[in-house]
């Protein structure tokens, strides 16, 4: 039987980033133009405010699990955690003007130095599991707040990083509902995006799960990739005011200066995120006087209106860091520049369960070969050093 056309490629679609060109298969979730991000069919704002270790579940057995399953889950993503001391003192000699991504890259490779066992599965687990408090010890240090505060795993997943955090005068019980939804929102989005795409790339060619994860990170710390949640805040910051008419005139001068307007748009979606729909009713109910909530909250309306006006603007709606920052402020967490590690420490679940997909389960068990696209030669026609 012949193969199905999936795609028509020209030479249109070449130097594009491979936009919209399929090139593998994902289980773990589905991105909809329309409807967003679902989880193994889930739309996410099903499963939104459910357990997060349910969330990793789903991603690494492609079903939600029973009460005890979960139960018999939550106990091993415990006994696995534990960051080796080693890896503390490689984060302790890191110069404080690294950016935290870079801090938690160096960390995450340490933390593979000291910790893996060179099996996917193991390693993704292992890896889930102390990346919370690799994290935690990465805004410690680097903030000065004191040294990694030791773990209670028995707590969970997240209410366990919050402790490990110990961000000063935070209200730990709102931390962690904010950041128990925005871990299961950016877990996953798809098998293209930069991050992803980039460590499945690196453990073909079979590179461990932590050096694939790191270089995934790497990805993830470009602005135009995770480090948008960063600049969406400093963006909403640098308006001043929730008045509509101030945001309206800040747009305008914003589009007018050729800047970019943080936190809309978006490579795949054509509608509002429904991820960012997801944080906008959490912000109401966590945080519904906050000012800087306030802001990210007209401009939801403002923005749209003025980007639809826009032609060549094909998505003039908020995305996944419309407001995220605004809720992670208002709850305790105030430094921007910490933004992405956050995003880092939930899409690396999701990219370790599509690397031991594709790594063990892909092509019969055998796994997607060593990644190697063509690239077509240009300006090279031949010539010789002898004239
Ligand atoms: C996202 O979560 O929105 C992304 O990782 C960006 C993308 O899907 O390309």
């Amino acid at each position: 039987m012949a193969d199905r056309v999936l795609f028509e490629l020209t030479e249109a679609h070449l130097n594009t980033g491979l936009r919209g060109v399929p090139v593998g298969t994902c289980r773990t979730s589905r991105v909809d133009p329309q409807e967003g991000v679902s989880y193994v069919g889930y739309p996410i704002a099903q499963l939104a405010h459910r357990d997060p270790e349910e969330i990793v579940y789903l991603l690494l057995h492609r079903d939600l699990p029973s009460a005890d399953e979960l139960q018999a889950f939550k106990a091993d993503l415990a006994a696995r955690s534990g960051v080796p001391a080693k890896v503390f003192d490689v984060l302790r000699a890191l110069p404080a003007e690294g950016h935290p991504m870079e801090w938690f890259e160096t960390g995450l490779l340490a933390l593979g130095m000291t910790s893996k066992v060179g099996d996917w599965k193991e390693d993704a687990l292992n890896a889930i599991a102390r990346i919370p408090e690799l994290v935690a010890a990465v805004f410690r240090l680097r903030s000065g707040w004191g040294e990694p505060i030791p773990g209670k795993p028995e707590l969970g997943l997240i209410e366990n990083f919050v402790h490990m955090l110990g961000v000063p005068n935070a209200d730990p019980a709102r931390l962690a509902r904010m950041l128990r939804v925005f871990y299961v929102l950016h877990m996953d989005h798809g098998g293209g995006n930069l991050s992803t795409f980039t460590g499945k790339a690196v453990a073909s060619g079979h590179a461990d799960l932590y050096g694939s994860l790191t270089a995934a990170m790497a990805g993830l710390s470009g602005p135009l990739h995770g480090r948008a949640n960063q600049d969406c805040l400093n963006f909403v910051r640098s308006v001043g005011s929730s008045d509509p008419q101030v945001i309206r005139t800040f747009i305008q001068n914003a589009l007018d200066n050729r800047q970019k307007i943080y936190g809309f748009g978006h490579a795949v979606l054509r509608a509002e995120d429904p991820r960012a729909t997801i944080q906008y009713a959490l912000g109401q109910e966590i945080c519904p006087d906050d000012e800087l909530f306030k802001t990210a909250l007209n401009m939801r309306s403002v923005a749209v209106e003025i980007l639809s006006s826009i032609q060549k603007i094909s998505n003039p709606y908020p995305n996944v860091d419309a407001v995220s920052g605004t809720l992670l402020n208002a709850s305790g967490l105030t430094d921007s520049d910490y933004y992405t590690v956050l995003f880092g420490l939930s899409r690396c679940s999701g990219i370790a369960a599509q690397i031991v997909d594709e790594r063990v389960h892909f092509r019969g068990g055998k796994g997607a070969p060593i990644y190697r696209p063509k690239y077509v030669a240009e300006d090279q026609s031949p010539r010789s050093v002898d004239g």
